[in-house]
């Protein structure tokens, strides 16, 4: 019987182990670069943790077990839920504000497609213990200006920014009721994933007037306050709606500020699937839009409370590895020879009797921080350096006659084919 693959989860080969580190060092970096630390959490939690407050399609979608003790676990299908836990368990120990950052495996038994696997990894940046929209601004920068540092520009990403409170403020003035909220949201925020007749049809089950549905839609597709005030004209009065409205222009104001406005754009449609988020919330999305989202997020102020802690202010976004490897490899930011292996010295010998001396050069250039592979059959040199080529060796070092004869190592410049005689001194003096 021969044994598969899962679907809709990966094989990291060298290669793509390559592309993967590629990416994990990226968001590390801007991570780093915005003053985030990092954290991580175990990879099953109690299934419980996630049926609190994550919403429906999110449990829809776990992997679940039961332990020998009976105990209901869940593997991690993202790790806010562990964050929340964890600052709760700290909260009054830990130093404000809270700028954590990790790079999670997690899974979700969703119907693999282009972008959506079984298994990814995600990027998670969250700021928790300030109220202030100056943390949304700064989360969606950190995401601007890694993507940025990739190499996408405003012609193939956009920030897609919108507010829950706006939304909630304004669905309340339609007289939809408060405890309708909470499933209205993941329905919104099918629009964009349904064809328009399959989302209308949802939406009208699910809210009977409509009039109102017209209106939705139409606010749906708002990209300006104008848009708003001009679908709504009463609301200009709501005063929910016009905080909301000022805590948007603020957000903008700081991003502009930032130097990335150009990436970013205000648009209703973007509700967010899960249920927690309460504020600002915001999608990267490929400008062509043929992909599923690069990453979400948004603020989340009640999940700590909710999770049995005091009431702590939090805004995040998750980015997975998938859609944003699909993207960089479209615009050619990632290709194959971006990732030949580099290697500074591949040691050859000619004659076994000079093994020792091979390997000794070999543990002394490492010693001093060089990457070396050495070739395991002494020998046939043809097939020593077509081994370093393949290794991407930058210099063949041949330990041989000359080696006997004086003790200096041939050193040959794999690109120019260069040769020059050279003594062990002089050569570990390079490092
Ligand atoms: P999410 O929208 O469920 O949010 O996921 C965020 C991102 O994770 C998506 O935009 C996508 O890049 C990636 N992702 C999600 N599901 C998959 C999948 N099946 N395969 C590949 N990539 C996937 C969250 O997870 C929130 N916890 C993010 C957050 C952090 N909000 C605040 N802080």
């Amino acid at each position: 019987m021969k044994i598969l693959p899962v679907k809709g989860t990966r094989d990291f080969y060298p290669p793509q182990m390559t592309v993967r580190n590629f990416i994990c060092d990226g968001w590390k970096a801007a991570s780093l670069r915005s003053g985030f630390v990092e954290y991580d959490g175990p990879i099953f939690e109690h299934l419980q943790m996630y049926q609190i407050k994550s919403g429906d399609e999110i449990v829809e979608q776990l992997f679940h077990l039961t332990d020998r003790g009976g105990r209901e676990l869940a593997i991690r299908p993202e790790i806010t839920p562990t964050l929340a836990r964890m600052v709760n368990q700290q909260v009054n120990a830990l130093p404000r504000p809270i700028k954590w950052f990790s790079m999670p495996r997690l899974c979700r038994a969703e119907r693999p497609q282009k972008g959506r696997l079984r298994e990814f990894f995600q990027w998670n940046i969250d700021i928790l213990g300030v109220e202030d929209v100056l943390a949304d601004a700064e989360v969606i920068f950190c995401t601007l200006d890694y993507l940025r540092s990739a190499g996408l520009t405003s012609k193939d990403v956009i920030a897609k920014i919108s507010s829950r409170k706006l939304l909630a403020a304004l669905l309340l003035h339609l007289g939809i009721a408060a405890d309708r909220l909470e499933t209205l949201y993941p329905i919104l925020d099918k629009k964009a994933k349904l064809p328009a007749e399959a989302f209308e049809e949802m939406l009208a089950k699910a809210v009977e007037s409509s009039a109102t549905v017209k209106t939705i839609l139409e606010l749906m597709a708002a990209h300006s306050a104008d848009d708003i005030l001009h679908i709504v004209p009463d609301v200009a009065a709501n005063e929910t709606a016009q905080t909301a409205l000022d805590e948007l222009q603020r957000v903008f104001g700081y991003l502009k500020a930032m130097g990335v406005a150009e990436y970013c754009r205000f648009d209703m449609s973007i509700v967010r699937g899960l249920a927690y988020y309460t504020g600002m919330v915001f999608e990267v999305h490929d400008v062509v839009g043929d992909l599923r989202a690069v990453c979400g997020g948004g603020r989340y102020d009640n999940l700590l409370k909710d999770f049995g802690g005091p009431a702590l202010s939090a805004t995040g976004m998750g980015m997975g590895d998938c859609v944003l490897e699909i993207l960089l490899r479209e615009r050619g930011l990632l290709t194959d020879e971006t990732f030949k292996r580099k290697l500074d010295y591949f040691v050859a010998c000619t004659d076994a009797a000079l093994t020792s001396a091979a390997l000794a050069i070999a543990a002394r250039l490492r010693a001093g921080g060089a990457s070396v592979e050495l070739s395991y059959k002494t020998g046939n040199l043809g097939k020593q350096l077509k081994q370093a080529d393949a290794c991407g060796a930058m210099r063949c070092l041949i330990v041989g006659q000359e080696y006997q004869d004086g003790g200096k190592v041939v050193v040959k410049e794999m690109a120019t084919g260069e040769q020059s005689l050279v003594s062990e001194e002089m050569l570990l003096n390079r490092l």
